[in-house]
């Protein structure tokens, strides 16, 4: 892999691109044996596979984000070619050397880009990633790599994400339909959305070295496409880590912190991290759904038959401050937490 070029974050927000072969391989305190750490695939629990078309899609939804906090979704709508159109330009854009890659290089402090995912900033560890962001048009980035052909990436891209946007909705309108569904964030500037391409170059010591490290994500939902090459894995409280297999045509979901606050903790947020592989290249596209940054999240309660309310576990806090907070302390919830006697 002559060239391949590798990003890596050394400091908090300073996102440095490293060389492949700069990279430090000594096995992270937390990171022993990554990916032995995972029973047979055979032995493991399954995730919830839910029929989006099925009369029983919004109870089945609720389930599985009460006990998983991650499933997923078939029959979704999304056609074939979008899919697949989002997994080659991903893969034209990722294959490219590493000069052309540098021209898309995202801002200091910025988001958009090329670079390790925006989290790392969260993490701060050596991560065998790379990453292209988009919030809508990839235009600026597309220009400077394919200043003559840089419509094609574009048009793929803002398609995939128009359609992301619908099925997000429908997901959390069909979640929250008992209490009220989702708000309109018309008045505060719509939702917060942005697409992630990540990238998992294989990796000669995959044991030592996580894609990414454990993290839950920000958003409301994150929907996940994955290329056909295994890495992604929920950690659940009584069965560890378990993989979630790519499947062809079908979808992964992930509840985030926000919807976790909002749900007033019913809803999982999933401790999700990716696993490297010695031989495949792995790639991955990650739709994240959020609220507005300013817009305020508090915990939807329940009113009991009595007319008494449950206790909110959290008090309201937008993104911005959450995001504030989580980039000094991966533990944000615990900031907003209310304890009660
Ligand atoms: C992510 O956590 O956003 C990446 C998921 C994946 O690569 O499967
Ligand atoms: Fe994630």
């Amino acid at each position: 892999e002559a060239g391949a070029v590798l990003l890596a974050s050394v400091h908090l927000r300073h996102i440095i691109p490293l060389d492949f072969d700069s990279i430090d391989y000594a096995p992270q305190p937390d990171a022993p044996h990554v990916a032995s750490s995972v029973e047979s695939e055979d032995a493991q629990p399954c995730l919830p596979t839910i029929d989006l078309e099925s009369p029983l899609a919004e109870s089945s939804l609720v389930r599985a984000c009460e006990s998983w906090g991650m499933f997923i979704v078939t029959n979704h709508g999304i056609p074939t070619d979008v899919l697949e159109g989002v997994e080659g330009d991903a893969l034209r854009f990722f294959s490219l050397p590493k000069e052309d890659k540098m021209k898309a290089l995202r801002a200091p402090g910025g988001t958009i880009g090329y670079g390790v995912a925006p989290l790392a900033a969260v993490l701060d560890k050596a991560m065998w990633h790379e990453g292209f962001t988009m919030i809508g048009s990839p235009v600026e980035h597309a220009k400077q790599v394919w200043p003559r052909d840089y419509m094609r990436f574009c048009e793929t891209m803002e398609e995939y994400q128009k359609r992301m946007k619908t099925l997000s909705e429908k997901i959390l309108g069909l979640l929250l339909k008992n209490c009220g569904g989702l708000p309109s964030f018309h008045e505060s500037g719509g939702p917060s959305t942005t697409l992630q391409l990540n990238s998992y170059p294989a990796c000669q010591c995959p044991k030592e070295i996580f894609g990414l490290a454990p993290h839950t994500d920000t958003s409301f939902i994150t929907i996940i496409q994955q290329s056909n090459v295994s890495g992604l894995q929920l950690f659940h409280e009584r069965h560890g880590w378990i993989s979630v297999s790519p499947k062809t045509g079908s979808l992964v979901v992930n509840v985030g912190d926000m919807l976790h606050i909002m749900s007033n903790a019913r809803f999982l947020n999933a401790l999700h991290r990716v696993t490297v592989s010695r031989t495949w290249h792995r790639l991955s596209f990650a739709y994240f759904y959020g609220p507005p940054a300013d817009f305020e999240v508090s915990p939807i309660v329940k009113t009991h038959a009595s007319g008494s309310h449950q206790a909110a576990r959290f008090r309201p806090v937008t993104k911005r401050e959450y995001i504030r907070m989580k980039n000094q302390d991966p533990d944000a919830l615990s900031k907003i937490k209310i304890t009660r006697e």
